[in-house]
């Protein structure tokens, strides 16, 4: 089964052409964050301008790579939440007029099962059930995948996700959007020692993280030495920040892990391209004998091939729209309502 899949919820218009879940044949992506890394971050209304303007013709471009007429097209899938909204309505759209004029299926799409999605593609024997830890810009959660339409949430972010917390010291050093490539290149080079940093003390569901006492704690920290005329060990501000969110994160993910059982764990979304936290994903897995999946930075970030993944499995269950179908800007990764 071949799927158009489509994905505009935030900056990048992205179009892919995938079979049977699993086979990529195109994935192009026409990407604005020059754009709006002149505005420090993601205008809205920009980005929906800049969305239409540029998916008909990534749509033809698709095709014409993957060598697939219109004919050949079993069906439309689009994220259709979460996301900025007037983004999102452009790809929506976009995607019914396509799968009307086809007269294929209409496959709506959960952005955040397609960032778990990712992973299906980079490892073709991969199946649920397993656990994965979902880094994305907006979303901190420990999703427990119990196949690929079910999911419960073991645990997520009582604030900011740890992306949103990347993004905005970078910001406040005056790193260039998105902020998280520029902090995991300059932890390398720095004393993650260095500056001590808050870890919070939370009572309730022991899964869940909290990343915005450690931004508001980074910031100030910034802001003090601008102030007072100290000079900031920038690459070392950037390794003892880097080390603060892994220590939040990689000891819960393996709390989860043990409790669920399972011998398997993935990680998903932009934020999983940081190198640290993926090498001590890597040897915190070891020590247990667990399996890691990490999807190649290629398919951290966004795309349309992770959406057209997961449109698969979304298909075989059933989980088709029709014409009223409507975007959404939130939306739980464990319920989904269409309209
Ligand atoms: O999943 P994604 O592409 O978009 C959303 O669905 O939100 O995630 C984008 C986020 C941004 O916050 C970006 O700074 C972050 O992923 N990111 C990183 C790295 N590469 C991208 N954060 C830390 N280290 C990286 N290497
Ligand atoms: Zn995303």
């Amino acid at each position: 089964m071949k799927i158009l899949a489509i994905e505009s919820s935030c900056d990048e218009t992205a179009v892919a052409v995938v079979e049977n879940g699993r086979t990529v044949h195109c994935d192009c992506i026409a990407s604005q964050v020059a754009l709006h890394r002149l505005y420090g971050g993601v205008v809205p209304e920009i980005a929906s301008r800049k969305h239409m303007e540029a998916i008909y013709a990534l749509a033809d471009e698709a095709l014409a790579k993957a060598k697939i007429t219109r004919k050949e097209i079993d069906a439309v899938a689009v994220t259709y939440a979460p996301g900025l909204i007037g983004a999102l309505l452009v790809g929506v759209n976009f995607a019914k007029g396509a799968a009307l004029s086809l007269g294929v299926p209409l496959i709506p799409v959960h952005h955040i099962r397609g960032h778990i999605a990712a992973n299906y593609i980079a490892y073709p024997d991969l199946e649920p059930p397993f656990l994965c830890l979902v880094l994305s810009g907006g979303h901190t959660l420990l999703a427990d995948v119990r196949s690929y339409t079910d999911f419960a949430i073991l645990g997520t972010t009582r604030d900011d996700a740890a992306g949103e917390c990347f993004d905005k010291v970078a910001r406040v050093l005056g790193m260039p959007y998105p902020g998280g490539p520029a902090m995991d290149k300059n932890a390398s080079g720095g004393d993650p020692d260095r500056y001590i940093l808050p870890q919070p003390h939370m009572t309730g569901n022991p899964l869940d993280v909290s990343f915005s006492g450690l931004k508001t704690a980074s910031i100030n920290l910034i802001h003090n030495a601008e102030q007072k005329g100290e000079t900031l060990d920038v690459p070392s501000l950037c390794a003892s920040f880097t080390k603060a969110v892994t220590q939040m994160l990689v000891p819960r993910t393996m709390q989860a892990l043990a409790q669920t059982g399972y011998q398997k764990l993935a990680v998903a979304g932009g934020v999983a391209a940081n190198s640290h936290i993926r090498a001590e994903l890597e040897a915190e897995c070891q020590k247990v004998g667990a399996a890691l999946y990490l999807p190649p930075l290629s398919l951290c970030g966004d795309n349309a091939a992770m959406i057209g993944a997961q449109a698969y499995y979304e298909y075989l269950a059933g989980n088709v729209a029709d014409q009223t179908l409507n975007a959404c800007a939130t939306m739980p990764i464990d319920t989904l309502t269409y309209d």
